[in-house]
């Protein structure tokens, strides 16, 4: 058991909800252990200039109790700096250089895999430190804090569009955050019964969407009293093209990470839509039949893509989230303690902590697609023919290691 007396907490890339929670676990249970919590702030950034600083922010009892866990964002602060890509020769130094000043022997670090492949650089440099997994993107191989708070806002603006879309029977396509998985489209749309969910692992077939669209749409406007419907899609922003390309404009470049900043996917599946609306004979009789035509005016249903960008991962921690970032936070003390350094926190069930190699923990996790026939057998569309749902039948015979989705 090694001896710490003051642990630093780093958090990085992007936030989302759940990190005050790990904020609080780590610095609660580093209290209760005779260990002194301080905030390293603005991710590596900060670590790097910690040498520079005149002080830190102790999280003592009081500090702590400031912090409210069920609020989104991390009151240690943000940045996409990975050392790695930093033009100094000098600056592993340096950050041992920071530590030592403030007498820092350890540290937690939560965030993604970016943030996670620079947990195993510092640990090569003799720093020990543990990892909180943490992205709203759901790409570890673990559950990671935030995932379940960006799920419940995506399901919760899916939900609300459809109020707009019905009052005005137009076809809403949100396009949510996500980079190039599904996880959180896949089920903040199923939460919100999207109509179709597009997620990049899955190449589109437009045809298909379209069919659906028109189906589905022209039938809910048709058997309505009042002649309202609407349908609603959930795109992740890494859908590909038919070609396999990438979504993203040039002009927008690059974070400090090296990714490409993603955009357009929403406005890409509007204008496939749009087009096929226009060159549809059948459109113009359906507009006609319900008495939606106005010549000139108003000849096809109209389609609008929203992209609520970064408030899906903004405002409130969902109680999941809470739970987990707690459970974790303070695991992952207690993993620094017992000299598990370059290991990231998987789960707390009961008095079992369950942990694996951070370098493992980092490599990307896809959506199962075997599970999409399961959805599309409910009727949900991907943007693929409906394939059939295979499934398997096992007996638990042993209680497993929990796993969110
Ligand atoms: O990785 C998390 C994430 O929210 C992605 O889903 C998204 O593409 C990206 O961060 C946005 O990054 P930034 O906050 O740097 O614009």
């Amino acid at each position: 058991m090694a001896n710490f007396r003051k642990i630093g907490i780093i958090t990085s890339g992007g936030d989302c909800g759940g990190l005050n929670a790990v904020i609080k676990g780590v610095a609660r249970r580093a209290y209760s252990s005779g260990i002194e919590a301080v905030v390293i702030p603005n991710g590596y950034a900060g670590l790097y200039n910690l040498v520079d600083m005149d002080n830190i922010v102790a999280l003592t009892a009081d500090r702590i109790s400031s912090i409210q866990a069920s609020i989104a964002g991390s009151e240690a602060g943000h940045s996409r700096v990975k050392i790695g890509k930093i033009q100094d020769p000098t600056k592993y130094e340096r950050i041992k250089n920071g530590l030592k000043k403030f007498g820092i022997d350890g540290l937690i670090i939560s965030g993604g895999d970016d943030t996670g492949s620079v947990v195993v650089d510092l640990l090569a440099q003799g720093i020990p430190c543990v990892h909180v997994p943490k992205t709203m993107d759901l790409d570890l191989q673990s559950y990671s804090v935030g995932g379940d708070s960006a799920i419940n806002r995506i399901a919760v603006l899916t939900r609300e569009l459809k109020t707009t879309g019905m009052s005005h029977n137009r076809i809403l396509v949100l396009e949510v955050f996500g980079r190039y998985v599904g996880h959180t489209a896949l089920r903040g749309g199923v939460a919100a019964e999207a109509d179709c969910i597009l997620i990049p692992e899955i190449p589109v077939d437009f045809d298909v969407v379209y069919e659906d669209m028109k189906r589905r749409y022209f039938s809910r406007i048709e058997r309505s009293d009042v002649k309202a419907g609407t349908y609603a899609i959930v795109v992740s922003e890494g859908i590909k093209t038919i070609t396999g390309e990438l979504l993203y404009n040039e002009s927008v470049g690059v974070d400090a990470f090296g990714h490409k900043k993603l955009a357009g996917a929403g406005k890409y599946v509007r204008q496939q839509l749009e087009k096929r609306l226009k060159n549809d004979p059948e459109v113009k009789e359906f507009m006609k039949k319900v008495g939606m035509y106005a010549p000139g005016v108003y000849e096809a249903p109209e389609v609008r893509e929203v992209v609520p960008g970064h408030i899906v991962r903004s405002g409130h921690t969902s109680a999941y989230d809470v739970n987990f970032g707690e459970k974790a936070g303070a695991a992952a003390v207690i993993l620094l303690i017992e000299g598990k350094s370059g290991n990231t926190v998987v789960n707390v069930t009961g008095n079992k902590i369950h942990y694996q190699s951070t370098a493992e923990i980092i490599k990307r996790r896809e959506v199962d697609l075997s599970e999409i026939a399961l959805f599309e057998s409910l009727g949900t569309c991907f943007g693929r023919k409906p394939q059939k749902y295979d499934y398997e039948l096992l007996v638990e015979t042993s209680t497993k290691i929990e796993r969110f989705l």
